[in-house]
Formats: C-alpha cells, sequence, structure tokens
C-alpha cells in the first residue's frame, strides 16, 4: 500500500505549464528565437535556468554573459509572475480536490515535488497548502529533473521508503525523474508523450484514488 503521494504542480495541479509556455515563448522571441509546442514538452518540469539553456542552445551563435542569461531570466519570471497574478482556487485541475482529500482520509502522506520557485505562492493562492505534508525547495537538490533528487528529498523528508511512493507528473522529464526515483509514475496527458510512466491518464479527472491504489498493488517494478 502507498504511504506517501508526491505531486508535480503545473501542469498536475493547475493549468500554470500553459503560463510557463507563454512567459518562455515571449523571451524566447525577444532574442529571435522561435518555440513552439512540440518544444515545449522538452521544457516541462526543467528548472528556470536549465530552460534557459536548452532555449539557447537552439541559437549556437548566441553567446551570452551571465548577467545576460540572469536578465533574460528575470524578465521571464517578471512576466510569468503577471500571468499568475490572480490565479484563485476555482483554478485547481478537476479531481484533484477529490484525491487530495481522499489520500488525507486514508492516512497517506501528501508531498509538492516541483521544481518551481513559484510553487509556494501557487499552493497558497489555490489554498491547498493545508494538504501538504512537505513542499521540496528546488533549491535545496543537486539535481533538477530528470534526475530522481526532487522526488526522493520528499520521501526522505518523510521517512517514506521510495518503493511506497507514487508520484504524478505531466512531464517527460518529470516521469523519467519518477522512475529514476524508484517510485510508481503516473502521468497525466498525452499517452505517448508520457508513455514511459507506469500509468497514464489523459485528464486529472480520471486521476481516481481506488484505480490508482489498485495499480500501485498490481504493478511490480
Ligand atoms: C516547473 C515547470 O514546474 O518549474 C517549468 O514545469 C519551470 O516550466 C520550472 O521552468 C521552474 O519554475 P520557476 O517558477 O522556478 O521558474
Ligand atoms: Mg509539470
Amino acid at each position: 500500500y502507498p504511504q506517501l503521494f508526491i505531486f508535480d504542480l503545473d501542469g498536475v495541479i493547475t493549468d500554470t505549464a500553459e503560463q510557463h509556455y507563454i512567459a518562455w515563448k515571449e523571451m524566447a522571441q525577444e532574442i529571435g528565437i522561435e518555440i513552439d509546442r512540440k518544444f515545449n514538452e522538452s521544457l516541462k518540469g526543467v528548472s528556470r535556468g536549465d530552460s534557459l539553456e536548452k532555449i539557447l542552445n537552439l541559437n549556437k551563435d548566441l553567446h551570452l554573459s551571465e548577467e545576460e542569461k540572469a536578465e533574460l531570466m528575470k524578465k521571464k519570471n517578471d512576466a510569468y509572475r503577471k500571468l499568475i497574478m490572480s490565479i484563485e482556487p476555482e483554478d485547481i485541475y478537476p479531481g484533484i480536490g477529490e484525491l487530495l482529500e481522499k489520500l488525507k482520509d486514508d492516512d497517506i502522506k501528501i508531498a509538492l515535488g516541483s521544481a518551481s520557485k513559484n510553487a509556494p505562492f501557487i499552493i497558497k493562492q489555490l489554498q491547498i497548502e493545508h494538504y501538504f505534508d512537505y513542499v521540496v525547495d528546488p533549491e535545496t537538490v543537486e539535481n533538477g529533473k530528470p534526475a530522481p533528487d526532487i522526488f526522493q528529498k520528499a520521501a526522505d523528508e518523510l521517512g517514506v521508503a521510495y518503493d511506497k511512493c507514487v508520484g504524478i507528473e505531466d512531464a517527460i522529464a518529470g516521469v523519467t525523474a519518477i522512475n529514476e526515483a524508484g517510485m510508481l509514475s503516473i502521468g497525466v496527458g498525452d499517452k505517448i508523450h508520457l508513455k514511459h510512466a507506469d500509468y497514464v491518464v489523459e485528464d486529472t479527472a480520471e486521476l481516481k484514488f481506488e484505480t490508482i491504489i489498485n495499480r500501485f498493488e498490481n504493478i511490480s517494478k
């Protein structure tokens, strides 16, 4: 039986994956780089700095100083913050509130495993802060997703063995991180993009507590 569920935030609990995309696209355009949704799949789950590097890699002729990079990251984050300013409880994806309630009822621990430094602000705005037994601060782990560090940090802090954990992710890098951590991976989104997940749902409304427990009991990794 699982003892800990670790949720990604952007694109799992709420639609902020979209606002990240809009902000990156805008920033990239300013330096003459076009990004599309397909490329964006490779940015999902990836830290701010690593995302910028991936974007800059699209134009090998650009050589920016550390200050210029910091400036671009600030620009992106300012634009992103503007977009999420008025986020509210109604923006929580379908099924998420019910799942959090069920987990609490069943005494299963809950953690947030987001790569985003904006995560504490968002869960506060969504008024779901109180559900989380632990929120990973991405600045305290050595490697970002697709490395397993963020997920393992949550389990370590709460004293739960990795094989008793379930991770929920919308990102290719995030599912890889969960798998590398030795946890059960649940993908939310496209079945082809997320084919490396142990179980995929297309929509958060399909994240049913009983089904997940069933999968957990039946999938031997
Ligand atoms: C992840 C998002 O959750 O957080 C990425 O999927 C984002 O798109 C990353 O780049 C870092 O977020 P932030 O808010 O710290 O720039
Ligand atoms: Mg995500």
